[in-house]
């Protein structure tokens, strides 16, 4: 047995062992302990408390003073597509210019561009680009993530893709969930006909997964003109079959029932919820389904922030991930997220923290690893440096506070 004893911790911050996630009002109660203490035993927590009343029996190899800083529980991601094989910033000149989606599309652009890239790219690049922005997400305090495939587009590309979330899994110490996202957009083959594709992902690609076992969750995005309602029951129907936990990129540029769908079908989780009505939000307050909010995307593309409040007021549960994706969120910074949540959606610092670590926790299904400081957990906490109050970090966005990130009881 190894042990770390961090001592002289400023404030202890997300100390929690709730077994269910943070609903409506209760999404504000986060817990800290000031002047804390905190034992690490190899690779979870093994104890903690006020500094007061200190009670470590065990002789730590290591004693650390944190000198008064604040120390949080890292950031849990719970929706990205972080394995991509280029960038998009030419569409975003693009668009500065005033082009619009169907001309970015019409001149190889948008999700099918990312397809085209990702047909091409050798699986061992793949995964290479993959490891370096895992590696910068980490550093800045990200310590689960959820990844999506969905830039394949055909049963092979979805595999490369699926394959290289596995990898990732098996590489890195940090809990990672996998969803198959094939049912992302058409490709050019299938513009014409639709159910055909639909019918691929079906017969094609889920067995294929579920042989392989190389997926957690199933997604769709649920929009007009791309996966419609009864296209998107049909497809998660058949993906609850094989095994995998609906998701649904829902109500991000129409409110048309997707919100819906996924309460019906048990989703864990729909996420965007930029075009939202009163009775999509009062169907959402009265689930379990978790509403994940992706401020980035929001920002990135210009679009109105989901009705944060209103989810709240109507006792909807919460989480806030990045979208880190290359065409609407280029960024996986959870800081800056947590920061968006606060100014642009006006949450609370504590209920943007708890929305981006225990709620999100709950949404990618590794509650009992992460997502808050208690006993058993992973020991996976972010150390920022010394601050007049926890506000200050959503406060003093684009400032990188962090100081030291610890996962697996390790600092890296
Ligand atoms: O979550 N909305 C659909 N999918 C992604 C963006 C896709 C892309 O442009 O590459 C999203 O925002
Ligand atoms: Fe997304």
């Amino acid at each position: 047995m190894s042990y770390k004893l961090l001592i002289n911790i400023g404030q202890l911050v997300g100390v929690s062992s709730t077994q269910n996630p943070l609903r409506g009002n209760d999404l504000k109660n986060l817990s800290i302990i000031e002047n804390a203490w905190l034992l690490v035993e190899n690779d979870r927590i093994h104890s903690f408390g006020s500094m007061q009343q200190m009670t470590v029996v065990v002789k730590p190899e290591q004693v650390i003073d944190i000198n008064q800083q604040t120390i949080l529980p890292t950031w849990v991601d719970s929706h990205t597509h972080l394995v991509f094989a280029e960038s998009r910033e030419a569409e975003f000149v693009q668009k500065i210019q005033g082009a619009t989606y169907a001309e970015i599309a019409a001149s190889g652009g948008g999700i099918l561009n990312s397809a085209s890239k990702i047909a091409q790219i050798d699986e061992e690049e793949l995964y290479e680009r993959s490891q370096i922005r895992l590696n910068e997400l980490i550093k800045l305090g990200t310590g689960a993530i959820e990844i999506k495939s969905g830039y394949g587009l055909s049963t092979e590309a979805e595999l490369k893709m699926l394959r290289v979330i596995k990898r990732l899994k098996e590489v890195n110490d940090i809990p990672i969930k996998a969803t198959f996202l094939g049912a992302h957009a058409y490709p050019l083959k299938f513009k014409e006909n639709h159910s055909a594709y639909i019918d691929l992902i079906i017969h094609e690609m889920l067995p294929e997964i579920e042989r392989l076992k190389l997926a957690d969750y199933m997604d769709v995005f649920c929009e007009k003109g791309f996966f419609e309602i009864e296209e998107s029951r049909r497809l998660l129907n058949a993906g609850l079959k094989h095994g995998l936990v609906p998701k649904i990129h829902a109500n991000q540029l129409n409110c048309f029932g997707a919100v819906e769908l996924g309460v019906e079908l048990g989703a864990v989780s729909v996420d965007h919820l930029e075009s939202m009505d009163d009775a999509s939000i009062k169907t959402l307050g009265g689930s379990t389904t978790i509403g994940t909010l992706l401020p980035g995307a929001a920002y990135f593309l210009r679009m109105s922030y989901p009705p944060a409040r209103d989810l709240i007021n109507a006792g909807a549960v919460l989480a806030l991930a990045s979208d880190f994706n290359p065409g609407s969120c280029p960024s996986g910074n959870m800081n800056q997220m947590v920061s968006m949540a606060c100014i642009q959606m006006k949450l609370l610092p504590s209920e943007a923290i708890n929305a981006a670590t225990i709620n999100g926790a709950f949404a990618m299904g590794v509650h009992q690893e992460v997502g808050s400081i208690a006993v058993g957990k992973k020991a996976n906490l972010i150390l920022y440096a010394k601050m007049p109050s926890l506000s200050y970090i959503p406060y003093s966005f684009g400032s990188n506070l962090i100081e030291a990130v610890m996962i697996s009881g390790s600092f890296i």
